[in-house]
Formats: C-alpha cells, sequence, structure tokens
C-alpha cells in the first residue's frame, strides 16, 4: 500500500456519533431570527398565500403568536410593518402610534430579555409608490430619504427594539442612524445592517405579504446589481465603518460567495437572509411530493451557514422547532 492509500476519508463517515463529532458546522436556532408581519387594528391574523404558515397580524394576534414560539424555543424576532395608509413622504413610517412601534412595545413588555425584537426600517410599506426611498421626479433620492430612516429607527428604538434593521440600501444610512441613536440616548440599541441586498427576484412573495411592490420601475438603482460580488464587499465594509454591529447578506442561496467574502472581509458578525422566494421554493417541492421538507430545509440552512453566516433570518424557524428537525 503506498502512502495515500492509507488515508481512508470514509473513517469519519462510519457512524452518526462519528459524523456528528467530524462535522464542521452546527446549526443552531439560537442564531435563527423568525420573521412576522404586523398590521393596525384587533383580532386580525391573515394568511399569507405565497407564504405558507405566516401570517400579517394585529399586535394582540401577535402576541399570542410569539408566545407560542416562544414556547418552542424561539429567541430572535424580526418585525415588518403594514402600512395603514400609504403617501409620498412615507408617514406612516415615522408615526409614533404605528404596528411595528405598539409591537415591539409589547413585545418587550412581555418579555423583556428572553426575546430580541429586530425591526425592519425601510420605506417601501409606507410609500404610494413603493419604493424603499423617497422618489423626486422619477428619481429615488438618497439624503431626504435617509433622514427619515433616521426617524424611523429612532422610533423603534425608543419603542425599545434590540437590533434596528436597515434594508433600504440607500447610502450612508448607518452613519446616519448611528448618529440619531446616540443623539436620543440610545447608545445600546445595535443596527442590523442589510449590507450586501441585491435587486433579486427571489423576494417575490414578501412583496405580496408586505403589499411593497414599487408601482414604477425596479429597485435596481438601490439595490446591488447581481453580477457584482467586489461591490458587496465595499458595502459590508462601508456600513462596519459606519458602525452596524452585525451585517446582511441577501438572498442567501445564490449568493453564498458573497456570505464567504463578507466573513473575511469584516469583524462584525455576518446575517444572511433565507428570504421568502427560497422559502416558498421549498414549500412548493415539498407540497409537489419532490422532496422532504425537514431534509430541504436542514441542508439549505446548513449550507448558508458553512458558507459564513453565523445569523440566519428563516421564515423556516418555527417549522424547525415544532416538528424537531434539528
Ligand atoms: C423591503 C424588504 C424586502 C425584503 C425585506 N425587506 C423586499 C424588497 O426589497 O423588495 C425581502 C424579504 C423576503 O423576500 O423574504 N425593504
Ligand atoms: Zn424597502
Amino acid at each position: 500500500m503506498d502512502g495515500n492509500s492509507r488515508i481512508r476519508p470514509r473513517r469519519l463517515r462510519r457512524n452518526p456519533l462519528v459524523r456528528d463529532i467530524a462535522s464542521e458546522v452546527r446549526l443552531g436556532v439560537l442564531g435563527m431570527i423568525q420573521p412576522y408581519f404586523v398590521q393596525d387594528g384587533k383580532g386580525r391574523k391573515d394568511a399569507i398565500e405565497s407564504l405558507p404558515g405566516i401570517h400579517r397580524e394585529s399586535v394582540d394576534e401577535l402576541l399570542k403568536t410569539v408566545a407560542k414560539d416562544a414556547d418552542l424555543g424561539v429567541r430572535n424576532a424580526m418585525l415588518f410593518g403594514i402600512a395603514r395608509a400609504k403617501d409620498s413622504k412615507a408617514s406612516g413610517a415615522v408615526d409614533a402610534n404605528g404596528a411595528v412601534v405598539n409591537a415591539t412595545k409589547k413585545l418587550k413588555k412581555e418579555f423583556g430579555e428572553d426575546l430580541t425584537v429586530f425591526t425592519d426600517v425601510c420605506l417601501c410599506a409606507y410609500t404610494d409608490h413603493g419604493h424603499c426611498g423617497l422618489v423626486e421626479g422619477e428619481v429615488v433620492v438618497n439624503d431626504r430619504s435617509v433622514e427619515t430612516l433616521r426617524e424611523m429607527a429612532g422610533r423603534h428604538a425608543e419603542a425599545g427594539a434590540d437590533f434596528v434593521c436597515p434594508s433600504d440600501m440607500m447610502d450612508h444610512r448607518i452613519r446616519a442612524i448611528r448618529d440619531g441613536l446616540d443623539k436620543q440616548g440610545f447608545v445600546n440599541t445595535g443596527i442590523l445592517s442589510y449590507a450586501a441586498k441585491y435587486a433579486s427576484a427571489y423576494y417575490g412573495p414578501f412583496r405580496e405579504a408586505a403589499d411593497s411592490a414599487p408601482g414604477h420601475g425596479d429597485r435596481k438603482s438601490y439595490q446591488m446589481d447581481f453580477r457584482n460580488f467586489r461591490e458587496a464587499l465595499r458595502e459590508v465594509k462601508l456600513d462596519e465603518e459606519e458602525g452596524a454591529d452585525i451585517v446582511m447578506v441577501k438572498p442567501a442561496l445564490a449568493y453564498l460567495d458573497v456570505i464567504r467574502g463578507a466573513r473575511e472581509a469584516v469583524n462584525v458578525p455576518v446575517a444572511a437572509y433565507n428570504v421568502s422566494g427560497e422559502y416558498a421554493a421549498v414549500k412548493l417541492l415539498a407540497k409537489a411530493g419532490y422532496a422532504d421538507e425537514g431534509a430541504l430545509t436542514i441542508e439549505n440552512l446548513t449550507a448558508i451557514t458553512r458558507a459564513g453566516a453565523s445569523i440566519i433570518v428563516t421564515y423556516h424557524l418555527r417549522d424547525i422547532l415544532e416538528n424537531k428537525w434539528l
């Protein structure tokens, strides 16, 4: 036998326990964040057709849902608002009585440090045109949008959000939001930045859920072009310098190279958003009987983790816990 034939990779695959000890990645639910859609009103819980198992809920219903999820083991919640009314200034985004503000207050009162609350900071659910920033003429303008985003983040911080999560992709909003939070005295409120967010066809089901599809044009003047990798490194480094506590890559599965690149480029935790289209694809495959839902889910989330994400926003979290897939 020559030297090389003494090496047998299959020794580490002999049985389940050996495979476990030899595994390079260990998935844990403490690194996962469950998204929720919150709306005004009372007793409202509407299913979202494109996202089986996910609902738009009024605050009272949300509290019940989160209580059940917390019993299962959910420790991180990300809140997306559904606007009551939309206008050109995104007034609803900075409403001190908005659904996300009210939900955050109640969740923090109820769960305290047993639940970390992340709030989405973006204008698209609140603008009548559906863009993530304010529009002048045909242009999504940067600096005026950043002013409104800063105000919105301040409202969420006042309500008790642990992390505000700008998903708009305007330039320099991280610095502005950090300055705003510090000036208001919220020095311990964190920022999870959607630092490398691509213009993606995988957001389709979310736009139905949040009713946030742009009425004219697309998001390509602010979200990234999927042909670009190095540009993502510029974005994550810039956000780290501006004060982001966590940077996120989005979507996840078609962007594993970007997740790896981000992991190597910055020293803050890297998150990945396992987006609505990725979730819906798994649900559809499973429903058609072409794949096992649990196996697909764990394979996908393991790949995202292996690429370098230590935090994953995923609609699958509740199903993972309920079905004990981990
Ligand atoms: C909006 C926003 C989007 C998502 C999160 N925040 C959609 C978009 O940019 O159109 C996508 C989430 C998903 O698809 O699961 N700022
Ligand atoms: Zn947006």
